[in-house]
């Protein structure tokens, strides 16, 4: 008897934590949803736009910071661009691109610890966050001749990439857009060239359920992909065919 009310109490237990956690899963999600749409975008940009000093990158950056410790935001965030920082001045690459502009702070990340003869690409799909993204960018004080916002999705970005890049490949790319989108783009970029022997990849939210099939490729090919690190869900790896 006591073990049958044990028994009950368990499944019914179970239950209610799958339901429990289901439903944090799916608030998380929504708020996801929320921060990407326009609305995230254009309160995001207006914070920092109002509230940072113009021309100062560092400024802008603790403006992002500060509007993420009240607001819903898609930003990398500080630990991770930290990192990202890092990552750029190790590799030191002439040409890099980034998948997913969002509001720019990644690309800002990007372009102060690139060397004087970087460049950095960055692709977004939406429109008005990509207008959002370029004039943040801007007003932490990069040049146009240092950065180049493509507006469209990931895949016609790339699959008309070299004419942007000239007789560059690229030697960095940061992945921070959908997951979904992960291993075709990936994919994409091995089989056009673009990608120069020993070119890093930054990948972030590998966590998310739906980059399971590019975790897949990569594990499946030790040869070609050596992973470096595995942070808060941003993988870090290495190109090496
Ligand atoms: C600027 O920052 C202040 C204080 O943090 C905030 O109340 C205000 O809404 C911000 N401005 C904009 C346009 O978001």
């Amino acid at each position: 008897m006591w073990l049958l009310s044990l028994a009950v109490m368990v499944a019914v237990a179970t239950r209610y934590w799958a339901e429990l956690s289901s439903l944090g899963r799916c608030a998380l999600h929504a708020a996801l949803r929320l921060c990407r749409g326009k609305a995230c975008v254009r309160s995001t940009h207006a914070f920092v736009f109002v509230n940072c000093t113009h021309g100062k990158a560092q400024s802008v950056l603790e403006t992002f910071d500060l509007y993420a410790r009240a607001h819903p935001s898609l930003a990398i965030g500080r630990e991770k661009g930290e990192y990202v920082e890092e990552v750029v001045r190790r590799v030191a690459p002439n040409q890099a691109l980034e998948l997913g502009t969002h509001c720019g702070y990644s690309s800002i990340r990007i372009l102060r610890a690139l060397p004087p003869s970087g460049r950095l690409l960055t692709v977004e799909k939406d429109l008005v966050t990509a207008d959002a993204g370029e004039e943040i960018i801007l007003v932490a004080g990069f040049k146009n001749t240092q950065f180049q916002v493509l507006t469209s999705p990931s895949v016609e970005a790339i699959t008309h990439l070299h004419s942007h890049l000239g007789d560059k490949l690229v030697e960095l790319v940061l992945m921070d857009h959908d997951v979904q989108q992960y291993l075709p783009d990936l994919m994409l970029l091995e089989s056009r060239g673009l990608l120069a022997t020993g070119c890093v990849l930054l990948a972030n939210n590998v966590q998310l359920s739906g980059a399971r099939s590019f975790l897949d490729y990569i594990r499946s090919q030790p040869g070609r992909y050596c992973i470096n690190n595995l942070t808060q869900g941003l993988l870090e790896l290495n190109w090496c065919p």
